[in-house]
């Protein structure tokens, strides 16, 4: 199948590439795909990937086709994959699609337009850790020899599992703290006081209250002492380290309100980042480089 499912199937230095033409596109590359058009297939909320892909297919003269699942066909018990080869059928050269199935884009094989995976269940979320990687890259011009900690709700997390495979392939260290029932083997696991005295790089994930049974018993003010990014963690961190959130963010759970924006925090420069990451994943696949 053609577009970017997962970052697996993709070389070390295939990945740099993509980060290098994002870093181009950031520094003012323009090409014009004038004429194509593109569905955003959304069955999960999402503000940034869905509307970061849109602006990125508008800098690039790509036609953003939008898609209301509650408004759409699915209320009657169309698939994904009829859904998908609807588009497909109406001409569209492209899809990118987020859905709560983990590795959905098994059941699409057959489609022969480019499939973008924006998010799938708890497994993967290419998009964001490449513009992870590229906030980080901008940061420390390399991966190698680079300690990260993911923090948080690590079971639960697509972009928890998609980055620390990525991120150990490319040399980094990586390690993942937070309460023992949201930890899985991803990664060796440390304290979060540890890791902030240690790391380069703090990944906080968010507390995904949507996918918690038990989110009623959840203490706010207890997980925010215990694991939070709070302001005296933030003044500990390793001289020249950084905070990244793929966001939306809890303020006050999983990172202090005050600490959101500080000069170590790099949220709103990873969410600049995803159009550009974007951008290059899009005009790499039109491309036939990906
Ligand atoms: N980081 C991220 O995927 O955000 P959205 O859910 O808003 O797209």
């Amino acid at each position: 199948m053609k577009g970017l499912l997962t970052l697996n199937r993709l070389s070390t230095d295939k990945i740099q590439d993509i980060i290098d033409e994002a870093v181009r596109f950031k520094n003012g590359k323009t090409v014009s795909y004038s004429g194509k058009t593109m569905a955003t297939l959304f069955f999960e909320n999402s503000t940034r990937t869905q509307y970061s892909f849109q602006m990125a297919m508008i800098k690039l003269g790509i036609t953003p086709v939008s898609f209301n699942a509650n408004a759409s066909s699915l209320a009657k018990g169309e698939s994904l994959y009829d859904t998908v080869k609807t588009f497909e059928a109406l001409g569209v050269d492209g899809v990118i699609i987020r859905h709560s199935k983990d590795g959905y884009y098994r059941d699409l094989e057959s489609v022969q337009i480019p499939v973008f995976n924006a998010g799938d269940g708890a497994s993967d979320h290419p998009t964001q850790t490449l513009l992870d990687l590229m906030t980080i890259y901008e940061e420390f011009g390399r991966f190698d020899g680079l300690k990260v900690c993911i923090v948080g709700d690590i079971k639960h997390s697509r972009v928890a599992h998609g980055n620390a495979e990525i991120m150990k392939r490319l040399g980094m260290s990586v390690s993942v703290a937070g309460p023992d029932i949201w930890l899985d083997d991803t990664a060796p696991q440390t304290t979060v006081d540890k890791a902030i005295a240690e790391c380069d790089v703090i990944n906080l994930l968010r507390v995904q209250f949507e996918r918690h049974k038990d989110s009623l018993a959840f203490d706010e003010a207890k997980y925010h002492a215990l694991y939070g990014m709070t302001s005296d963690r933030a003044e500990r961190m390793k001289e020249g380290a950084i905070i990244i959130h793929p966001a939306p963010i809890n303020r006050g759970i999983e990172i202090a309100d005050e600490v959101a924006e500080c000069p170590k925090s790099r949220i709103l420069k990873q969410m600049q980042n995803g159009v550009f990451v974007r951008m290059a994943v899009l005009s790499m696949v039109l491309e036939g480089q990906l």
